[in-house]
């Protein structure tokens, strides 16, 4: 099992509604491609976790990297993960909308969105760079 996380830009042009709708064909090719994982976005910042088999995470990403609808791609972790996050989400997904809200709030809402995975159980290396990456995410602006 391979685990992968990267933060990218998301172009100005590339609108809530169109990330919904390039999720719908990220859902069905992840699910035919034993892929699982998440997407978060606030301020046009995107943190994504990739999870599946090394060839498959490698090939996707490659993939993603080359998608001209964001910028400034940053890997933040490639390697060896003894188990699935979220493994029941071909790619859940959370908008954390535009500053504004307390930091309080921001941190509530990772809360209840990580406690859907098994993100929470446990404290491998991989999992504690996937926590530190979201903080800085929502808290660098
Ligand atoms: C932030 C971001 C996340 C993406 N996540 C996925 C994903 O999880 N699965 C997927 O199939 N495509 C994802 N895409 C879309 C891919 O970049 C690409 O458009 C898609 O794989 C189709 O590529 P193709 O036309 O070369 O086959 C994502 C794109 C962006 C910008």
């Amino acid at each position: 099992m391979h685990s992968l996380v990267y933060r990218s830009a998301a172009n100005e042009s590339f609108t809530i509604p169109e990330i919904y709708g390039m999720l719908s064909n990220a859902k069905d090719y992840n699910a035919e491609h034993g892929i699982t994982g998440c997407l978060l976005y606030h301020n046009s910042q995107f943190l994504q976790l990739l999870e599946g088999e090394e060839g498959e995470v490698l090939k996707l990403f490659q993939k993603i990297t080359m998608d001209k609808r964001h910028h400034d791609i940053l890997l933040i972790e490639s390697e060896y993960s003894n188990t699935r996050l979220f493994g029941e989400w071909s790619m859940a997904f959370h908008d954390y909308g535009q500053n504004g809200l307390s930091a309080n709030l921001k941190l509530n809402q990772i809360d209840a969105f990580l406690k859907q995975s098994d993100a929470f159980n446990r404290k491998s290396a991989p999992v504690l760079k996937f926590f530190s990456a979201v903080k800085d995410i929502l808290f660098s602006n």
